[in-house]
């Protein structure tokens, strides 16, 4: 059972402007995302409308839009679409113990507004200052330690910040926090990331679709190109 279990977008809303014209929020108005597995990913090319659908829905659930947990207010600069008020939310019985939302994008104003707070804040986050962090290892500090059981994480792109390895290191970890009761929502491009075991991954084109792992784009590509990177380079190239 998960926390959140569907985001419906309301009819009440200027059509002709950002975001409203993006083709994967025109599509959530008539399909309403059904996240009903542990772990939900989204993943689709560049501009598909991913940050902007996990970034309202974040806002929706309560988080600050630049990132952080529930408490956080902060702001540094206000980039949100206002497509989060215009979301309902389906809530289970069972109530998230904690959470965070994570934006690779603005994760460094997130750090910085730890620093503010200060106070023995830091024991939640490794012990130290995440600035002293490299901002892979500031992640997986992250996931470690401020990330517990019965948790409600939505996440833009972990992968960005992370090698191969440290993506198989969130991998477990997600994992971990999942048989202790948490929901992930997650915006993705990582072949590897969207290995999540029992996860659904929808893909955004002009719709929003349920696909398998192998016929996600980021892994048939992936594989696609790691088979025979020559031949791939010789028809990219050419
Ligand atoms: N504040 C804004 N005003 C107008 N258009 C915007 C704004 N923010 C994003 N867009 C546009 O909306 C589209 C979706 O952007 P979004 O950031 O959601 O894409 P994405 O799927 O997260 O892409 P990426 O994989 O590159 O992170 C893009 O074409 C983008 O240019
Ligand atoms: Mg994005």
């Amino acid at each position: 059972m998960t926390f959140i279990s569907q985001v419906r977008l309301d009819e009440r809303h200027d059509t002709r402007r950002y975001p409203f014209t993006l083709p994967a929020v025109r599509h959530l108005l008539a399909h309403p995302l059904e996240l009903t597995s542990p772990v939900t990913f989204l993943t689709g090319d560049n501009g598909a409308g991913k940050s902007t659908l996990v970034e309202a829905i974040a806002v929706a659930a309560g988080f600050n839009a630049e990132g952080g947990t529930q408490s956080f207010r902060f702001a540094t600069k206000a980039t949100e679409s206002s497509l989060g008020d215009h979301l309902t939310l389906r809530w289970g019985v069972r109530k998230p113990r904690t959470g965070f939302f994570l934006r690779a994008e603005s994760f460094y104003n997130v750090i910085t507004e730890i620093d503010r707070i200060g106070g023995g804040i830091h024991a939640s986050y490794g012990g130290r200052s995440l600035h002293e962090r490299s901002h892979g290892e500031s992640f997986i500090d992250l996931m470690t330690h401020r990330f517990g059981p019965k948790g409600l994480y939505v996440l833009d792109e972990p992968e960005a910040a992370l090698s191969v390895k440290g993506c198989l290191t969130v991998l477990r970890r997600m994992h971990e926090l999942v048989e202790a009761g948490s929901q992930f929502l997650v915006a993705t491009h990582s072949p590897i990331l969207l290995a999540a075991p029992g996860a659904t991954i929808l893909e955004i084109t002009d719709t929003i679709d349920e696909v398998s792992y192998d016929t996600a784009e980021p892994v048939a590509l992936t594989r696609n190109f790691l088979g025979e990177p020559g031949r791939f380079l010789r028809h990219l190239l050419e």
